[in-house]
């Protein structure tokens, strides 16, 4: 009896011991963080965001401004490119004073782009062709016509202090009312307007016809919660925020702010002419942000990507949060337009550089993003040269990370010229018929260029909202389609390509970088190895990639993609290729396939 209970109670313990193993070595291996398995990545990780900008891509209801019937007959079209997610900019009622990013109904579509019956079946469509559709969000500010602000001036609660109002500072002896502080707005001139009818200044840290919402009232907190849970349960896969840094200001609206003392500007109705230390950034848009986070998590696979442009990094990795908070997925990364504005910025060393800037700066674990265009920049064909489409492409494409194209980028399309009296961009409107070109973001959000008929096959109406560019005529998506070689094979190519595991989950390398070189490698260990060339140069080159590697090259390597160059055919894709004797015209990019 006693030796069994003794044999027992050894049992026991055994069993106990054999648990509290298994137990501590699961801990550990999950306290470690495990691998991420690549299947279960959100959408987000795997994809490439598509930017449309609704009223350009098509126009399905023929008036000349592209509309949702017309994006979703283009279904066929992105999922043939390769693109896993569409971002759409606003589709919401609005005045239009800023296309669109003036709301007036945040969950109600604007007659322009069609009805919600439209939207419910741009869902569906997308969907079942695999496509995600991410929606711009715009919680800064409504438009002036929207109900809220109506009652607002009203005072009529509890809308009363939906919005920033605030005494003015004095009033000058002709009666005029002084703002009560010197923020600008970011289209220039004072951020605040006088209403007469309530006998207030409101805060516009846009055009007069966007106010500001104030998130210091919680109902507002409330009604734009109410509005990201109509769209997600609309089926809606996530939001881009707009405008995120501009959220709160400082409560003591009496504080003027400082003049930017290291900037060259002398204009004070510039927007950059003063440091917006009270106006951006406020600790607050951390706690409403890290609401919203986690009212997606609710949902499954849900994005949320932030538009802040800071020329401050670290400013713009707050927004990843960190590794206890989540907050975005991602800050968008516009180092690629800020640090490259133009051809000369750009050489080996600056694109190593800003890439690495941003690499290294992102907190432990988060994801990196990587965008050339938008609706509010220069098309990057124009800003950098066209002979760069295809390597920047590729280089947005191949490294780690998700990339964001705006439409139109996948063809190279550059910008357009418009006529002061074509201008519509109230940004160009703002600066006059003298300096409306340096400003106006019209030229990047001309119609999508689709074949060479009449008005480059956008649209049936017999105009269009901003004018067709008149390299339409070959620049198109047709004729790429039926060439050998094309911008927008490229493209398909590279969206292919983005499937391998090297791609998804590979290391990467900076093996060789000068002035007149960008490079990186993409490699898994044991398996094949890909490197991307970039002669960044104006000038053909003949390139030895051995001289001044960091890491020992192979003599040869297999083309496996060239930009599309009138080049030689020595570096026709399939071919060997001499890595020391690497001929590369300007602006070229290759990819290429080592055996290290
Ligand atoms: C964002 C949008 C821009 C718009 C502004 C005001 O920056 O990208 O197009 O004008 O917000 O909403």
């Amino acid at each position: 009896m006693e030796r069994r209970m003794i044999l027992g109670f050894l049992f026991a313990t055994l069993f106990v011991g054999v648990i509290i193993i298994i137990l501590v070595c699961f801990t550990a291996k999950n306290g470690k963080r495990p691998e991420p398995v690549i299947d279960d990545e959100p959408f987000w990780k795997r994809s490439v965001v598509f930017q449309v900008y609704p009223r350009s891509l098509y126009d399905g209801q023929p008036d000349g401004t592209g509309d949702l019937i017309g994006i979703r007959s283009k279904a066929e079209y992105l999922s043939e490119l390769g693109v896993g997610a569409v971002w759409l900019s606003p589709i919401y009622k609005s005045p239009m004073k800023d296309f669109g990013y003036d709301i007036s109904d945040f969950t109600d579509i604007d007659p322009i782009f069609g009805t919600m019956a439209d939207f419910n079946a741009l869902v569906n469509t997308f969907h079942n062709k695999g496509l995600k559709v991410v929606m711009d969000f715009v919680p800064n500010h409504s438009s002036d016509q929207h109900p809220w602000f109506q009652k607002s001036i009203k005072r009529q609660d509890p809308y009363t202090n939906y919005y920033i109002w605030a005494k003015p500072k004095n009033v000058l002896d002709d009666g005029t009312p002084v703002p009560p502080n010197n923020w600008l707005s970011v289209f220039r001139g004072s951020a605040w307007t006088w209403n007469k009818d309530r006998g207030e200044f409101y805060y516009h840290q846009f055009l007069a016809e966007q106010p500001d919402l104030n998130y210091r009232d919680p109902n507002v907190t409330q009604e734009m919660k109410k509005v990201l849970t109509f769209w997600l349960d609309k089926g809606v896969d996530g939001f881009r925020v707009d405008s995120l840094q501009h959220l709160f200001e400082v409560e003591d609206l009496s504080l003027d702010e400082p003049v930017a003392s290291d900037s060259d500007i002398t204009d004070p109705d510039e927007y950059n002419y003063l440091n917006h230390t009270y106006t951006i950034n406020q600790p607050e848009t951390f706690t409403v942000l890290r609401e919203w986070r986690h009212l997606l998590d609710k949902y499954p696979d849900k994005v949320l990507m932030a538009e802040v442009y800071n020329n401050n990094v670290d400013t713009v990795m707050q927004y990843y949060g960190n590794d206890t908070v989540s907050l975005a997925d991602f800050p968008f990364n516009f180092l690629l337009i800020d640090n490259l504005q133009n051809r000369s910025q750009l050489t080996g060393h600056t694109l190593r550089s800003t890439i690495g800037l941003w690499l290294d700066s992102m907190p432990e674990g988060k994801w990196p993003n990587w965008v050339l265009g938008n609706h509010d920049n220069g098309r990057v064909a124009s800003r950098l040269g066209t002979d760069l489409v295809d390597a920047l492409n590729m280089m947005t494409l191949l490294l780690p990370g998700t990339p964001v194209t705006y439409y139109g980028e996948e063809i190279g399309m550059e910008n357009t010229f418009v006529s002061w009296e074509d201008t519509q961009d109230p940004q160009g409107c703002r600066w006059g018929p003298q300096h409306y070109q340096e400003h106006s973001r019209d030229p990047a959000r001309t119609p999508m260029q689709w074949n060479n008929s009449s008005l480059a096959g956008f649209t049936t109406a017999n105009t269009t909202w901003l004018p067709v560019n008149p390299n339409y005529k070959t620049l198109n998506v047709e004729a790429q389609t039926k060439a050998k070689n094309s911008h927008l094979k490229i493209y398909k190519d590279l969206t292919k390509l983005r499937k391998e595991e090297v791609f998804k989950k590979g290391h990467y390398a900076f093996p060789l970088v000068t002035e007149d070189i960008f490079s990186f490698l993409r490699y898994v260990e044991e398996s094949e190895t890909y490197m991307l060339v970039i002669n960044t140069s104006e000038e053909d080159l003949e390139l030895n990639l051995h001289h001044g590697a960091n890491i020992e090259l192979p003599h040869t390597g297999q083309v496996v993609l060239r930009s599309i160059t009138d080049t030689s055919v020595k570096t026709e894709p399939g071919s060997e290729v001499d890595l020391s004797k690497l001929p590369l015209v300007r602006g070229e990019g290759l990819l290429l396939l080592l055996s290290l």
